[in-house]
């Protein structure tokens, strides 16, 4: 299948819009903070924006119970502030994605007032009702007694998300639809109408929330929402061929197939990123992180074989049909500094930057910005401590992020005294904000080292008998990368598979840390990343 070329050299960075940079002083961020920070992204060095919902909401999940699909959320501006992000940051280079919620509204979205009234209406199918306020559907979470109409809805997520009827697959009950039923049809039609809406006025795609859980019942497979995917692709290759389609499903193997262009690896056990990076158990009453065996903790187990064992067989298995997006963390997740420290996570950086597939960024990972241990908001619960103000100054009143009394702020601003900012980063060579835009300034440059699927783990096979896997060695075309998280020094022979013969020279173009790469040994000092351009 084709897809834009463009995705080639993207590098996306997520932006919580509630939390970026507030223009008007009303203690929350707004698109037109967005449009002020554009050369920051772009002097950051990505040119992809995924914006979370921005959409008129009652905000129980953050924005996630989408109450009009066409309408930006008054306390973020208008449909013309949005539009203005889009020209904008297409003048610098810059594409935005938008979310897509197509699983579920709010519950205050006219098309579910209309669907919970008793007298059928275009929307009654357009949630999924049982027929009796007396029957409960089976492996569904459910509300029942709150409508006048005689039945009971199925939710997608929390109580506020009733589920858009997509249709079952091997429907039983009479009240369970097929998806080829017209009211289904006419669901994903409206799902098309949102998108069109969007990629008409500007926007370059969609991250689509929770996009493996339309059809109701589906198989392994996921063959029946993995079909409405399809004639969304379908769709957009006719109209829109550049916008890009990024799920949250966290199987490519599915995703890809069923007509995104990416899927994210998120912290589940099975993705490979668990493994590198999230590797531990949080103790939330004390907000601790436990056993944490993530490969690049300096004394975790330095194992890449369970990553590789997980992420190797979808990326065969994918390559030719679509990217695997890796990401630093999300709004989802705790900060990834919540286990990383800062060199720790410069070495993590360097790898999930050099990766193959389209990388994001989420906002003020690229400082080291905390996890912070506060109250919840809007439905974020544990979530929210990721989800706080952008640190750009400290010289500033709340870092910079707003000028509204702090006790007026959306979420606090972390206020420990070490705490990371832009502007201190900014001034150190060897920050990690600087070290994620040497290594994007590279990825730009240097097409090898772009989404493409070249990648090749080029560690001899005694790396697996060993119980210290480390360094970690793979090609990218024209580089070889190798990081070593370990506390000591260590040294792997590579081997080159397929036809090039390796004798040749290395030249060094990027390095934390000491390692040399000769004559096929590469021995790297403890915490090291080192890449090398064969010449
Ligand atoms: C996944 C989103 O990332 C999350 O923030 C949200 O709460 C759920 N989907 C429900 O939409």
């Amino acid at each position: 299948m084709p897809k834009p070329k463009w995705l080639e050299d993207a590098v996306f960075y997520e932006i919580y819009p509630q939390s970026f940079y507030d223009s008007n002083g009303d203690g929350i961020g707004d698109i037109e903070g967005i449009i002020r920070k554009l050369d920051y992204v772009r002097d950051l060095g990505c040119n992809g924006i995924w914006l979370n919902p921005c959409f008129d909401s009652p905000f129980k999940d953050a924005g996630y119970d989408v109450r009009d699909y066409k309408k930006v959320a008054p306390r973020y501006g208008t449909n013309e502030d949005l539009c203005r992000l889009f020209s904008e940051a297409h003048k610098k280079g810059i594409r935005v994605i938008l979310d897509l919620v197509p699983g579920h509204t709010s519950e205050e979205h006219e098309w579910f007032i209309e669907s919970k009234k008793p007298e059928n209406n275009e929307f009654s199918n357009r949630y999924i009702w049982t027929d009796s306020w007396f029957k409960r559907p089976q492996g569904l979470a459910f509300v029942g007694g709150e409508a006048e109409r005689d039945g009971a809805y199925i939710l997608n997520f929390f109580k506020c998300q009733p589920a858009l009827n997509y249709g079952f697959l091997n429907a039983k009950e009479k009240w369970q639809l097929p998806p080829n039923h017209p009211d289904c049809v006419a669901t994903r039609e409206a799902l098309m109408d949102v998108m069109r809406f969007w990629l008409q006025r500007g926007a370059d795609g969609f991250r689509v929330d929770m996009a493996d859980s339309l059809v109701k019942n589906d198989d392994v497979h996921k063959s029946g929402t993995s079909s409405v995917w399809k004639t969304v692709r379908a769709m957009l290759d006719e109209e829109f061929p550049e916008a890009f389609l990024v799920s949250e499903w966290s199987s490519p193997d599915l995703s890809l197939k069923a007509g995104f262009h990416a899927d994210f690896l998120l912290d589940h056990e099975n993705s490979g990123y668990k493994s590198l990076v999230r590797n531990y158990k949080i103790d939330w009453q004390r907000r601790k992180v436990v056993n944490d065996v993530s490969f690049f903790k300096k004394d975790g187990m330095h194992d890449v074989t369970k990553f590789l064992s997980q992420y190797l067989p979808w990326y065969e298995k994918t390559k030719n049909d679509g990217y695997i997006s890796f990401i630093t963390g999300n709004h989802d997740t705790p900060r990834i500094s919540l286990s990383l420290d800062p060199h720790e996570l410069s070495l993590a950086y360097s790898v999930l930057l050099t990766m193959p597939g389209v990388p994001f960024i989420y906002y003020g990972d690229e400082i080291g910005m905390a996890y912070i241990d506060i109250p919840t908001k809007e439905g974020g619960y544990t979530r929210t401590g990721s989800r706080t103000p952008m640190q750009w100054s400290y010289s500033a009143l709340n870092a910079g992020f707003s000028t509204a009394p702090p006790d007026k702020l959306y979420l606090p601003v972390d206020t420990r005294p070490n705490a990371p900012s832009v502007a201190a980063q900014q001034a150190e060579d060897s920050s990690l904000l600087n070290t994620v835009k040497t290594l994007l300034r590279l990825r730009h440059t240097e097409s090898d080292l772009q989404a493409i699927p070249n990648f090749e783990l080029v560690n001899s096979k005694d790396f697996f008998d060993r119980t210290a896997r480390v360094p970690f060695i793979y090609k990218r075309g024209k580089f070889i990368c190798a990081v070593n998280p370990h506390t000591r020094r260590t040294t792997s022979i590579i081997s080159i598979i397929g036809t090039e013969k390796l004798i040749p020279k290395y030249k060094k173009v990027f390095a934390i840390g000491n390692g040399t790469l000769i004559n096929g040994e590469c021995s790297m000092e403890p915490q090291s990343f080192g890449m090398w351009k064969i010449e």
